[in-house]
C-alpha cells in the first residue's frame, strides 16, 4: 500500500507540480485580464451606450474619447467631462473675439463682438461653474436648464451678425463654425446631464 501509494504519489507529483506552476501563470494572467478588460470595456461602453442616447451621437463619442479621463468616469462623470469641454471650446471662443474686437471697424461687428464677449463671458464665468455645482449637487432638472442657457450664448453671438440687431447683416462671424460646436457640445453635455 505504501509502496503503491509512493509510486502513484511520485507518478503524480511532478507533472502536478508543472500543472501547478503553469496553472498558476494561467490563473494570474486571468486575473489580470478580468479586472482589466472588462472594466476598460465596459467604459469604452458606457462612453457608447450614453452617446447612444444623446444628440449628435459621433460628436458625444469623439469628444469623450478626447479626454482620457472618460475611461473611469460614470454617466455623471461623463456630463462634468462635457461641460469642461464646453467650457474649453467658449474660452478658446472668447479668445478670437478678444482678438477681433480691437481690429472692428464697422459699427455692427463691433457691438456684436462686445455681445459676445458678453455672453461667453457670463457663461464661462457664471453659468457653466453653476452648472457644475448642480450636476454635482444633483439637481440635474435645473443643471439641464443652465446648460440650455449655456448653449444659447453662442446662437446669440453667432445670430447677431446676420440679424440686423444692431444694423445691417454682416454674415456669420469667421469663428461660426467654432459656435456651431460649442453649441452641439452643450447640447450633448445637457442630454448627458437628464441621464446621469
Ligand atoms: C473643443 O472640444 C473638443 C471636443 O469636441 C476638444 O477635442 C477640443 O480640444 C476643444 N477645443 C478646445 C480649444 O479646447
Ligand atoms: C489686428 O490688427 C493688427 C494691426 O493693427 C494686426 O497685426 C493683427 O493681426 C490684427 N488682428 C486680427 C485678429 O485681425
Amino acid at each position: 500500500m505504501t509502496y503503491m501509494y509512493s509510486t502513484w504519489g511520485h507518478l503524480f507529483q511532478s507533472p502536478t507540480k508543472k500543472m501547478n506552476t503553469s496553472g498558476a501563470g494561467v490563473a494570474i494572467a486571468l486575473v489580470i485580464m478580468l479586472s482589466f478588460l472588462p472594466l476598460n470595456q465596459s467604459q469604452a461602453n458606457l462612453v457608447e451606450q450614453t452617446c447612444q442616447k444623446v444628440q449628435y451621437h459621433d460628436l458625444c463619442v469623439s469628444a469623450l474619447r478626447s479626454d482620457g479621463r472618460s475611461s473611469s468616469a460614470d454617466v455623471k462623470g461623463l456630463a462634468a467631462i462635457m461641460l469642461q469641454l464646453v467650457k474649453a471650446n467658449g474660452t478658446d471662443i472668447l479668445a478670437e473675439v478678444n482678438t477681433m474686437l480691437p481690429n472692428a471697424t464697422d459699427d455692427v461687428t463691433k457691438k456684436c463682438l462686445g455681445l459676445c464677449r458678453d455672453k461667453f463671458g457670463e457663461a464661462l464665468n457664471g453659468l457653466i461653474p453653476e452648472a457644475m455645482a448642480k450636476l454635482q449637487s444633483g439637481s440635474k432638472h435645473e443643471a439641464m436648464l443652465v446648460t440650455i442657457e449655456v448653449g444659447e450664448s453662442a446662437i446669440e453671438c453667432d445670430s447677431c451678425f446676420s440679424n440686423g440687431r444692431f444694423g445691417p447683416s454682416r454674415g456669420p462671424p469667421p469663428f461660426s463654425d467654432k459656435n456651431h460646436v460649442y453649441f452641439y457640445l452643450a447640447t450633448v453635455a445637457k442630454d448627458i446631464i437628464g441621464l446621469s
